[in-house]
């Protein structure tokens, strides 16, 4: 059985599952296994990880600690409440498919300009600040026309480029994040470039480091940890770079708890915009698709953040942020109490609980030969009762939304 248990309660003895810190690459002790040895497990808590899941079956168990069954059933109580705030809700459709190619151009693009800036930075050159301008405007068009198709792309970025598609990808979904904050032009802007720049250190991070497939050795983690410092010397004084786009830069890897760095800025400690930076960075880089693993389902992606920002995040910030994406993200797969299995397509920002969806099933078991549109907050004899993984359904859901 896998359990949830405070990193204080972990004995040697227990088998760790998970370290449930997925937002970063992390030391090559910190992968499965049983736990024997005092100084590992106290590097584990040097970490700033504050709660790990264990495997019972393998190990020592903890009586009286959650299952991963009890936390999702928790922490999807906890989502459900999400929809009652009054903050802004965005109305998400799903993008056509010459909005998505428009946004996929402009992503394209967008990351072409900052594999360029980086390059440049790579042979010792200046940042320029045309190209940086021109790859913001080129996002900052997408996320006003049409911020379906951008959020849908997140799903769709191909493995390769991560780096500068994760910086193009940050600064999108900043810019949407300021905009629901409701954050004056100028902020928004100057988050944006913080975000397009916020890795550029990584250029000098030895690329065995940078793109190593498999977990990084302590020192290389050091090394890593690095990139924060070796872009803000990078920036130097350019006087184009506000302070606001240094925060997002240099705070992007702190954490509300103080378990974060380079500098281990708790609270307040950290600007509202290196908090933002920070929840934003970790939700692109574990729903992104990566060479070596597969990127978080949006909707899973959402519930990690609810879990973790109890402690590493501010959890005001991160209700804002899943709001601002809905409680189930446009192609989430959700069960209804009727048995019924949909689609999600079209958000409806007056009740967060209650997308239109394409039903694809009217009990767990039998897929319907042709889908149909079900508005929910219509249909008010039926609720939704937990997403799931398509997988599980056997569902293809490209496959499906080529139909709407
Ligand atoms: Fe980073």
């Amino acid at each position: 059985m896998i359990k949830k248990i405070p990193i204080g309660e972990l004995k040697s003895g227990m088998y760790v599952h998970d370290v449930n810190c997925s937002w970063r690459s992390m030391p090559v002790f910190t992968f499965r296994h049983r736990m024997s040895d005092e100084k590992i497990i106290e590097k584990i808590r040097q970490l700033g990880i504050r709660e790990i899941y264990i495997d019972t079956s393998l190990g020592d168990d903890l009586p009286g600690a959650p299952t991963e069954d009890e936390v999702r059933m928790e922490l999807e109580g906890q989502m459900v409440g999400l929809a009652d705030g009054d903050e802004v809700a965005f109305h998400h459709r799903l993008a056509s498919q010459s909005e998505l190619d428009h946004a996929w151009d402009i992503h394209r693009s967008a990351s072409q300009l900052i594999q360029g800036i980086m390059t440049d930075v790579r042979m010792g050159r200046q940042i320029e600040f045309d190209t940086v301008h021109e790859a913001l405007h080129n996002i900052n068009g997408s996320v006003l026309s049409s911020f379906g198709a951008l959020m849908q792309l997140g799903q769709l970025k191909s493995a390769d480029d991560y780096t500068f598609q994760h910086c193009v990808g940050v600064s999108a979904l900043l810019t949407a994040f300021g905009k629901g904050l409701e954050l004056n032009r100028q902020t928004i802007h100057d988050v944006g470039i913080g975000a397009l720049l916020h890795d550029i250190g990584k250029m000098q991070i030895p690329s065995e480091i940078l793109n190593k497939p498999g977990r990084l050795t302590e020192i290389e983690f050091d090394e890593m940890k690095q990139h924060v410092v070796y872009g803000r010397n990078l920036i130097g004084d350019a006087s184009w770079v506000s302070s606001t786009a240094l925060q997002v830069l240099e705070q992007h890897h702190e954490r509300y708890d103080g378990t974060g760095y380079p500098k281990g800025l708790k609270s307040s400690e950290i600007s509202p915009m290196g908090q933002m930076a920070a929840i934003v960075d970790v939700y692109d880089a574990i729903t992104a698709e990566r060479v070596y693993h597969k990127g978080m389902m949006p909707a899973d992606a959402l519930r990690k953040l609810q879990e973790w920002s109890h402690f590493h995040f501010n959890e005001d910030l991160v209700r804002h942020f899943i709001r601002s994406l809905g409680i189930y993200p446009l192609r989430t797969v959700v069960r209804l109490e009727s048995g019924g299995i949909g689609i999600v397509i079209d958000q409806n920002p007056a009740d967060l609980l209650r997308p239109t969806l394409l039903m694809v099933s009217d009990d767990e078991k039998r897929l319907p030969l042709s889908p149909y549109r079900l508005d929910l907050s219509k249909a008010t004899a039926d609720r939704i009762i937990t997403y799931e993984p398509p997988e599980k359904y056997h569902i293809d859901v490209d496959r499906y939304l080529a139909t709407v």
